[in-house]
Protein backbone atom coordinates (compact mmCIF):
# COMPACT_ATOMS: atom_id res chain seq x y z
CA UNK A 1 0.00 0.00 0.00
CA UNK A 2 1.02 3.02 -0.50
CA UNK A 3 0.31 7.07 0.59
CA UNK A 4 -1.05 10.03 -1.62
CA UNK A 5 -1.23 13.07 1.04
CA UNK A 6 -4.27 15.24 0.22
CA UNK A 7 -2.49 18.86 0.92
CA UNK A 8 -6.19 20.72 0.95
CA UNK A 9 -6.05 21.91 4.78
CA UNK A 10 -2.47 23.58 4.10
CA UNK A 11 -4.62 26.06 1.74
CA UNK A 12 -7.66 26.04 4.37
CA UNK A 13 -5.02 27.36 6.76
CA UNK A 14 -3.36 29.88 4.20
CA UNK A 15 -6.77 31.20 2.95
CA UNK A 16 -7.59 32.05 6.52
CA UNK A 17 -5.45 34.47 6.46
CA UNK A 18 -5.89 35.65 2.56
CA UNK A 19 -2.10 35.42 2.44
CA UNK A 20 0.85 33.52 1.44
CA UNK A 21 1.98 31.10 4.11
CA UNK A 22 1.70 28.26 4.98
CA UNK A 23 2.94 27.42 1.25
CA UNK A 24 0.64 24.52 -0.54
CA UNK A 25 4.05 23.96 -2.81
CA UNK A 26 6.19 24.01 0.48
CA UNK A 27 4.13 21.20 2.24
CA UNK A 28 3.70 19.09 -1.07
CA UNK A 29 7.62 18.80 -1.38
CA UNK A 30 7.65 18.20 2.48
CA UNK A 31 5.42 15.58 1.51
CA UNK A 32 7.29 13.82 -1.55
CA UNK A 33 10.78 14.21 0.73
CA UNK A 34 8.79 11.90 3.53
CA UNK A 35 8.23 9.54 0.58
CA UNK A 36 4.70 10.16 -0.36
CA UNK A 37 3.24 7.91 -3.57
CA UNK A 38 1.57 11.38 -4.97
CA UNK A 39 0.16 14.43 -4.24
CA UNK A 40 -3.35 14.29 -3.62
CA UNK A 41 -5.61 17.61 -4.19
CA UNK A 42 -9.17 18.53 -4.84
CA UNK A 43 -9.69 22.06 -6.49
CA UNK A 44 -13.44 22.09 -5.66
CA UNK A 45 -15.91 24.30 -7.34
CA UNK A 46 -15.79 26.93 -4.87
CA UNK A 47 -12.41 27.13 -4.10
CA UNK A 48 -12.20 27.39 -0.96
CA UNK A 49 -8.54 25.91 -0.58
CA UNK A 50 -6.73 25.00 -2.94
CA UNK A 51 -6.80 27.31 -6.15
CA UNK A 52 -6.46 26.90 -10.00
CA UNK A 53 -2.62 28.19 -9.58
CA UNK A 54 -1.54 26.40 -6.84
CA UNK A 55 -2.88 22.95 -9.02
CA UNK A 56 -0.36 25.00 -11.88
CA UNK A 57 2.56 25.34 -9.42
CA UNK A 58 2.47 22.03 -8.01
CA UNK A 59 2.05 20.22 -11.36
CA UNK A 60 5.38 22.39 -12.60
CA UNK A 61 7.12 21.61 -9.15
CA UNK A 62 6.99 18.22 -8.37
CA UNK A 63 8.32 14.87 -9.43
CA UNK A 64 5.75 12.61 -7.98
CA UNK A 65 2.09 13.01 -9.38
CA UNK A 66 -0.65 13.95 -8.91
CA UNK A 67 -4.01 12.87 -8.51
CA UNK A 68 -6.77 15.60 -9.07
CA UNK A 69 -10.04 15.42 -7.33
CA UNK A 70 -12.95 17.18 -9.28
CA UNK A 71 -16.15 17.44 -9.59
CA UNK A 72 -18.02 15.78 -12.94
CA UNK A 73 -18.83 19.58 -14.59
CA UNK A 74 -17.48 20.46 -17.97
CA UNK A 75 -14.95 23.45 -16.30
CA UNK A 76 -12.87 20.83 -13.72
CA UNK A 77 -12.94 18.94 -17.01
CA UNK A 78 -11.36 21.38 -19.21
CA UNK A 79 -9.18 22.08 -16.44
CA UNK A 80 -7.95 18.28 -16.12
CA UNK A 81 -7.54 18.79 -20.09
CA UNK A 82 -4.91 21.82 -19.46
CA UNK A 83 -3.46 20.63 -16.57
CA UNK A 84 -2.72 16.97 -17.02
CA UNK A 85 -2.24 15.30 -13.81
CA UNK A 86 -1.90 12.03 -13.62
CA UNK A 87 -4.54 10.72 -12.38
CA UNK A 88 -8.10 12.62 -11.60
CA UNK A 89 -11.10 11.05 -8.83
CA UNK A 90 -13.99 12.61 -9.43
CA UNK A 91 -16.03 12.86 -6.40
CA UNK A 92 -19.78 14.48 -5.88
CA UNK A 93 -19.66 18.08 -4.51
CA UNK A 94 -22.21 20.17 -2.53
CA UNK A 95 -21.68 23.59 -2.01
CA UNK A 96 -22.58 23.63 1.99
CA UNK A 97 -20.66 20.27 3.05
CA UNK A 98 -17.99 20.50 5.31
CA UNK A 99 -16.14 17.84 3.29
CA UNK A 100 -17.33 15.20 0.69
CA UNK A 101 -19.66 13.71 2.46
CA UNK A 102 -20.91 10.21 0.49
CA UNK A 103 -19.58 8.51 -2.64
CA UNK A 104 -20.43 9.58 -5.93
CA UNK A 105 -23.89 8.32 -7.64
CA UNK A 106 -22.36 6.92 -10.53
CA UNK A 107 -25.39 5.10 -11.64
CA UNK A 108 -27.27 7.74 -11.45
CA UNK A 109 -24.61 10.34 -13.42
CA UNK A 110 -23.21 7.34 -15.77
CA UNK A 111 -23.78 8.24 -18.74
CA UNK A 112 -22.12 11.86 -18.27
CA UNK A 113 -19.80 9.98 -16.23
CA UNK A 114 -18.08 8.13 -18.83
CA UNK A 115 -18.51 10.71 -21.93
CA UNK A 116 -16.31 12.34 -19.04
CA UNK A 117 -13.49 9.31 -18.29
CA UNK A 118 -13.44 8.94 -22.11
CA UNK A 119 -12.59 12.58 -22.78
CA UNK A 120 -9.73 12.42 -19.97
CA UNK A 121 -8.52 9.27 -20.72
CA UNK A 122 -8.29 10.24 -24.33
CA UNK A 123 -5.29 12.76 -22.64
CA UNK A 124 -3.30 9.96 -21.06
CA UNK A 125 -5.15 10.91 -17.98
CA UNK A 126 -5.73 7.62 -15.09
CA UNK A 127 -9.68 7.64 -13.66
CA UNK A 128 -10.71 7.01 -10.44
CA UNK A 129 -14.25 6.73 -9.14
CA UNK A 130 -14.99 7.65 -5.57
CA UNK A 131 -17.48 5.36 -4.22
CA UNK A 132 -19.25 3.96 -1.39
CA UNK A 133 -18.38 0.16 -1.03
CA UNK A 134 -21.88 -0.42 -2.68
CA UNK A 135 -21.95 -3.25 -4.94
CA UNK A 136 -24.13 -1.58 -7.88
CA UNK A 137 -21.76 1.45 -7.78
CA UNK A 138 -19.06 -0.80 -8.74
CA UNK A 139 -20.57 -2.13 -11.53
CA UNK A 140 -21.30 1.05 -12.76
CA UNK A 141 -17.46 2.35 -12.78
CA UNK A 142 -16.92 -1.01 -14.27
CA UNK A 143 -18.90 0.53 -17.30
CA UNK A 144 -18.13 3.89 -17.23
CA UNK A 145 -14.33 2.26 -18.28
CA UNK A 146 -12.42 3.77 -14.84
CA UNK A 147 -9.18 2.37 -13.80
CA UNK A 148 -9.76 3.24 -10.20
CA UNK A 149 -12.46 3.34 -7.51
CA UNK A 150 -11.51 4.73 -4.32
CA UNK A 151 -13.76 3.43 -1.95
CA UNK A 152 -15.18 5.99 0.55
CA UNK A 153 -14.10 5.60 4.04
CA UNK A 154 -15.65 7.56 5.90
CA UNK A 155 -18.62 5.77 7.70
CA UNK A 156 -16.15 3.29 8.19
CA UNK A 157 -14.02 5.86 10.22
CA UNK A 158 -17.09 7.20 11.65
CA UNK A 159 -17.99 3.59 12.94
CA UNK A 160 -14.85 2.93 14.30
CA UNK A 161 -15.13 5.56 17.06
CA UNK A 162 -17.45 4.99 18.08
CA UNK A 163 -16.25 1.11 18.76
CA UNK A 164 -18.70 -0.96 16.17
CA UNK A 165 -16.70 -0.80 12.96
CA UNK A 166 -16.92 -4.87 11.97
CA UNK A 167 -19.57 -4.29 9.32
CA UNK A 168 -18.66 -1.19 7.85
CA UNK A 169 -15.07 -2.77 7.43
CA UNK A 170 -16.83 -6.26 6.30
CA UNK A 171 -18.05 -3.76 3.16
CA UNK A 172 -15.46 -2.76 2.20
CA UNK A 173 -13.59 -6.00 1.76
CA UNK A 174 -16.18 -7.24 -0.57
CA UNK A 175 -16.81 -4.51 -2.28
CA UNK A 176 -12.78 -4.50 -2.68
CA UNK A 177 -12.97 -7.80 -3.94
CA UNK A 178 -15.66 -7.59 -6.27
CA UNK A 179 -14.43 -4.60 -7.98
CA UNK A 180 -11.22 -6.85 -8.37
CA UNK A 181 -12.72 -9.55 -9.45
CA UNK A 182 -14.24 -7.01 -12.63
CA UNK A 183 -10.58 -5.71 -12.79
CA UNK A 184 -10.53 -2.51 -11.55
CA UNK A 185 -7.84 -1.47 -9.14
CA UNK A 186 -8.97 0.18 -5.70
CA UNK A 187 -7.63 2.97 -3.49
CA UNK A 188 -9.38 3.81 -0.66
CA UNK A 189 -10.17 7.18 1.71
CA UNK A 190 -11.51 10.00 3.87
CA UNK A 191 -12.01 9.93 7.43
CA UNK A 192 -8.59 7.85 7.84
CA UNK A 193 -6.30 8.12 10.87
CA UNK A 194 -3.56 7.00 12.57
CA UNK A 195 -5.22 4.77 14.76
CA UNK A 196 -8.02 3.57 12.48
CA UNK A 197 -5.79 3.15 9.21
CA UNK A 198 -4.05 -0.27 10.41
CA UNK A 199 -7.61 -1.77 9.69
CA UNK A 200 -6.95 -0.92 5.81
CA UNK A 201 -4.38 -3.81 6.11
CA UNK A 202 -7.29 -6.42 6.38
CA UNK A 203 -8.34 -5.26 2.87
CA UNK A 204 -7.38 -7.40 0.18
CA UNK A 205 -5.02 -5.64 -2.65
CA UNK A 206 -5.40 -2.05 -2.20
CA UNK A 207 -3.17 0.25 -4.02
CA UNK A 208 -3.28 3.35 -2.07
CA UNK A 209 -4.14 5.46 0.52
CA UNK A 210 -5.42 9.13 0.53
CA UNK A 211 -5.21 11.01 3.37
CA UNK A 212 -5.13 14.73 4.60
CA UNK A 213 -6.82 16.02 7.70
CA UNK A 214 -5.26 13.37 10.56
CA UNK A 215 -1.81 13.94 8.85
CA UNK A 216 -2.05 17.23 8.65
CA UNK A 217 -3.59 18.10 11.86
CA UNK A 218 -0.64 15.80 13.37
CA UNK A 219 1.97 17.85 11.95
CA UNK A 220 1.00 20.66 14.24
CA UNK A 221 2.95 18.74 16.48
CA UNK A 222 5.17 16.96 14.85
CA UNK A 223 6.13 18.69 11.41
CA UNK A 224 4.54 17.41 8.50
CA UNK A 225 7.76 15.57 7.36
CA UNK A 226 7.34 13.44 10.42
CA UNK A 227 3.39 12.92 9.99
CA UNK A 228 3.92 11.92 6.26
CA UNK A 229 6.67 9.49 8.02
CA UNK A 230 4.72 8.30 10.93
CA UNK A 231 1.93 7.19 8.40
CA UNK A 232 4.13 5.59 6.09
CA UNK A 233 5.05 3.60 8.71
CA UNK A 234 1.69 2.21 9.61
CA UNK A 235 0.33 1.67 5.94
N1 LIG B 1 -10.14 11.01 -0.83
C1 LIG B 1 -11.12 11.83 -1.29
C2 LIG B 1 -11.78 11.47 -2.58
C3 LIG B 1 -11.48 13.01 -0.60
O1 LIG B 1 -12.45 13.81 -1.08
C4 LIG B 1 -10.78 13.34 0.57
C5 LIG B 1 -11.08 14.62 1.28
O2 LIG B 1 -10.82 15.70 0.45
C6 LIG B 1 -9.76 12.46 1.00
C7 LIG B 1 -9.49 11.30 0.31
C8 LIG B 1 -8.98 12.75 2.25
O3 LIG B 1 -9.83 12.70 3.34
P1 LIG B 1 -9.30 13.11 4.78
O4 LIG B 1 -8.92 14.55 4.69
O5 LIG B 1 -10.46 12.86 5.68
O6 LIG B 1 -8.11 12.24 5.08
Amino acid sequence: MQLGVNIDHIATLRNARMGLEPSVLEGALVAQKAGACQITTHLREDRRHIRDEDVYLLKEKLSIPINLEMAATSEMEEIAKKLLPNSCCIVPEKRLEVTTEGGLDVIRFEEKIKRMNANLQEKGILISLFIDADLKQVEAAKRTGAEFVEFHTGFFANAFQNGNYKKELDKLKEAAKYAQSLGIKVNAGHGLNYENVKLMHEIDGLIELNIGHSIISRAIFTGLYQAVKDMIDLI
